[in-house]
C-alpha cells in the first residue's frame, strides 16, 4: 500500500453511506492500514460484493478496505447474529463473497435452514482460523493467513504501551510518581500503593519496566515521577492494542482478560483480589482456553508439537503441566487410531478431572499428578516423548527439572518444550501475581522467563541435544517470542 492507495480509500469510504461514519475505518486509515495486504493478496484481483462478518474493530476494517481497494463493494454483517439470519443475509444481499472466522463456517454448516438457502451468487468463502470445510456445494473455500511480521511487531509495541500506561496509572493513583521533580525509593512506592509483601517483587519489576521504556527516570536507586497519565489516554492505548489483536492474533476474550486485569491492578497489588480468579472466574476455563488454545501463536506451536510427535512415531508419551489440555487436545486428536499410551499430568488435580471428561473417548489416555519440582516418582517408567507446554517457567530450578525430564526419556527420546522467552509486561499485570518465585537464573536477572539463549544453554547443560527451535526469525509470529524447543536424549 502507498499514500495514493490511502487517499483513494479515504474517498471510497466517504462515498459509501454505510461506511462513512465508521470511526474504526478512519483509525485504520490513519495508522496506514497495515493489515490490508494479506486480504488484498487473498482476493487476487477478484472484484467481490463482500459480506464482512468480522467486527470493524478488528479484522473487519482491513477486509472492508481491501475489498474497496480491489474495486469491490461491501456488505456489513453482524458477526454475532444467529446463523439463520446470516444465511438469509447472504441470500438477500447477493454477496459474491463472504469473509468470516472459521468457527462461523462450521456454524453455518450445521444450521438446519442451510440446504434451503439460495447461495447461487456466492462464489467464494474467505475464512481465518482453523482449517474449515463448507458442506453446501458451490463456493470455493480460501483460508486467509492474515498475519504479517509488521502487524505483529506493531501489536507487540502497542500492547506494551497499554500495559505500561496501566501500571503508571495504578501507581500514580496512590499519589506517587506524579511529579518529575520529586523522587521516591521503591520502598516508598510499595508502601504508598499498599502492595502486599508477596507481590513486592512483581511491582518492583514494573518499576524496572517503566524505567527501561523511558516512562520513568531513575536517579541512583530512586525513581523520578512524570506527568499524571489520564484514564482516557490509558483507554485509548488499550483500544489500539485490542484492534491489532482481535481477529488477527486471538479471540476478543483474551484482550478483554488482560484489560480486565489492568483495571483490577489496585486490588491485585494489595492482595484483595486473586489473579487465579480472574483467569478462572467461578472455576470456568473459557478464558484460559482462549488464552492457551485459541491464539495464533498457541495454534501454531501446538500444531508443530503434534507434527513432531507424529514424525517421531512416539508411542509412549508423557505430558507435564498439561493444564487445560490445549496442547494435549491437538496431539491426542492426531494420535487417535494409533495404539499409544498418553500420560496426562499436572500438579493440580483440578485439571485432571476436566481432562478425563474431555478425553473420555480415548481409553489409552491415562491421568496422574506429576510435580516438575520434585524427584521422579518410583516406577513411572520411560517415554518416547515428554511434552512440557508453558509449564517449565513454573520450575523452581529449570536445570534440575530438565535433568529429571531427561531421565524419563528412553535413549533417543525427545523432549518438546513450549516456552515464552522474554519479559511479557502483560504477565506482570496478571499471572505474575500467581506464579512461583524462581531460584535459578531468573532470580538473578529479575525476569519471569528464561531467554531463548538461556533455554538453549540449559538444554545443553542437561545433556540433551537441541534438534530444532521454531518459529524462525522471519516468521510473522516471531515477535511473540514463544518457541518450541525440540531436544533429543
Ligand atoms: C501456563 S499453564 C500450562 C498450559 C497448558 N499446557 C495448557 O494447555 O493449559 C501452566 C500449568 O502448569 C501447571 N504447573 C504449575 N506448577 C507445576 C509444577 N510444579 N508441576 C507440574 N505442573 C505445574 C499448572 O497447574 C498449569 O496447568
Amino acid at each position: 500500500m502507498n499514500v495514493t492507495d490511502i487517499d483513494f480509500l479515504r474517498r471510497r469510504v466517504d462515498e459509501d453511506d454505510a461506511l462513512r461514519s465508521a470511526p474504526e475505518l478512519r483509525e485504520a486509515l490513519d495508522s496506514g492500514a497495515p493489515g490490508v495486504g494479506p486480504w488484498l493478496e487473498a482476493f487476487g484481483g477478484r472484484t467481490e460484493r463482500n459480506l464482512v462478518l468480522f467486527p470493524l474493530r478488528g479484522a473487519g476494517s482491513d477486509i472492508v478496505l481491501a475489498t474497496l481497494l480491489a474495486g469491490g463493494t461491501v456488505v456489513l454483517g453482524d458477526p454475532d447474529a444467529h446463523p439463520a439470519r446470516t444465511l438469509a443475509l447472504l441470500e438477500r444481499s447477493g454477496a459474491t463473497a463472504v469473509t468470516l472466522p472459521s468457527k462461523l463456517v462450521e456454524r453455518l454448516n450445521s444450521e438446519p435452514s442451510a440446504p434451503m438457502t439460495d447461495l447461487s451468487e456466492l462464489n467464494r468463502i474467505y475464512y481465518v482460523g482453523e482449517p474449515a470445510r463448507f458442506d453446501l456445494p458451490g463456493p470455493a473455500l480460501s483460508r486467509v493467513d492474515t498475519l504479517t511480521l509488521d502487524h505483529v511487531e506493531q501489536f507487540v509495541a502497542r500492547f506494551r504501551d497499554a500495559v505500561l500506561a496501566s501500571m503508571l496509572l495504578t501507581l500514580q493513583a496512590n499519589g506517587v510518581l506524579r511529579d518529575a521533580a520529586v523522587s521516591h525509593s521503591a520502598e516508598e512506592i510499595l508502601n504508598a500503593a499498599r502492595v502486599a509483601e508477596r507481590h513486592h517483587g512483581v511491582v518492583q519489576r514494573w518499576l524496572v519496566a517503566l524505567t527501561e521504556h523511558g516512562v520513568l527516570a531513575r536517579q541512583g536507586d530512586r525513581f523520578l515521577g512524570t506527568e499524571p497519565i489520564s484514564r482516557d489516554a490509558v483507554e485509548k492505548a488499550w483500544d489500539a492494542s485490542e484492534k491489532l489483536w482481535t481477529g488477527h492474533l486471538g479471540a476478543a476474550e483474551v484482550a478483554a482478560y488482560f484489560r480486565h486485569n489492568a483495571e483490577r491492578l489496585p486490588q491485585l497489588m494489595t492482595g484483595e483480589e486473586q489473579a487465579t480468579l480472574l483467569l478462572f472466574p467461578e472455576g470456568r476455563t473459557d478464558i484460559a482456553d482462549a488464552l492457551y488454545r485459541d491464539t495464533a501463536v498457541a495454534r501454531h506451536l501446538n500444531a508443530r508439537v503434534s507434527e513432531y510427535v507424529q514424525r517421531l512415531g512416539a508411542k509412549r508419551i508423557l505430558e507435564v503441566g498439561a493444564g487445560t489440555g490445549a496442547t494435549s487436545e491437538v496431539v491426542i486428536r492426531d494420535l487417535a487410531g494409533q495404539a499409544t499410551d498418553y500420560l496426562f499430568t499436572d500438579l493440580s488435580a483440578f485439571f485432571l478431572t476436566t481432562a478425563k471428561e474431555r478425553f473420555a473417548e480415548h481409553p489409552w489416555v491415562r491421568y496422574g499428578i506429576y510435580d516438575i519440582d520434585t524427584e521422579n516418582p518410583e516406577g513411572l517408567g520411560t517415554f518416547d516423548a515428554v511434552i512440557a507446554a508453558g509449564v517449565l517457567n513454573n520450575a523452581r530450578d529449570a536445570d534440575a527439572t530438565l535433568k529429571r525430564l531427561k531421565d524419563l526419556l528412553v535413549p533417543g527420546g525427545s523432549l518438546l518444550i513450549i516456552e515464552p522467552t522474554r519479559e511479557y509486561y502483560e504477565i506482570l499485570i496478571s499471572q505474575a501475581f500467581m506464579m512461583t518465585a524462581a531460584e535459578d537464573a531468573r532470580l538473578r536477572s529479575g525476569t519471569t522467563f528464561l531467554s531463548r539463549q538461556q533455554w538453549v544453554e540449559a538444554i545443553d547443560r542437561a545433556g540433551l541435544s537441541l534438534v530444532d527451535v521454531t518459529p524462525d526469525d522471519a516468521h510473522p509470529l516471531s515477535p511473540m517470542s514463544q518457541y518450541l524447543f525440540v531436544a533429543r536424549h
